[in-house]
């Protein structure tokens, strides 16, 4: 399998893992009532900060380049690319209503944001796993990778990377948390 398609598929992993904690809130508020702003906050502000910023448009370009190759999946394709900015402009609507809450005691907005964010990200890595990487693997080129490659900086992933970001290390902790308990 290309590295990238590796990197893509370890990112979708990593994603799964910040769902998965958001779901927890979820439960948590619908049960007793809690639900931690701060850390939603934070998964919000690393998605809009790397997923969106470097996982979609490097999905982007296999995309374009997949496009020219099997005519018949486009029409998956075009959903995917609408899903990225669909999954961003949620992101941000997220982040916005974050900032508006001051405490816990109105979070239905949020809940029902969250809801729909986890349901849309997860059918999207779902299709994405499903048809195009393996489509993707099949029909692309060393070339075809080089190229998406060459599209990119390197940039270091601030949460799962070998270096964590001081304002994220409540989210790793949080992660470390759902697996051990
Ligand atoms: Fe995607
Ligand atoms: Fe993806």
């Amino acid at each position: 399998m290309s590295m990238m398609l590796d990197k893509l598929h370890q990112e979708h992993i990593n994603i799964t893992k910040l769902i998965d904690v958001l779901e927890k809130q979820i439960n948590s508020y619908q049960e007793n009532g809690s639900i931690n702003l701060q850390l939603i906050r934070d998964i919000s502000d690393y998605i809009i900060h790397y997923p969106d910023l470097y996982h979609h448009p490097k999905e982007d370009l296999v995309f374009e380049l997949l496009r020219h190759k099997d005519k018949q999946i486009e029409p998956v394709i075009n959903r995917l690319l609408n899903d990225h900015k669909i999954l961003y402009e949620s992101a941000t609507s997220l982040s916005r209503e974050l900032n508006r809450l001051k405490d816990s005691s109105n979070a239905e907005i949020l809940v029902k944001q969250l809801k729909n964010y986890i349901a849309l990200s997860r059918s999207h890595m779902d299709v994405e796993e499903a048809i195009l990487f393996p489509r993707a693997k099949e029909l692309l080129t060393e070339n075809d990778w080089q190229q998406v490659e060459t599209g990119f900086n390197y940039v270091e992933d601030p949460v799962f990377g070998k270096v964590i970001y001081k304002q994220y290390e409540n989210i790793l902790n949080s992660i470390i948390d759902d697996e051990t308990g």
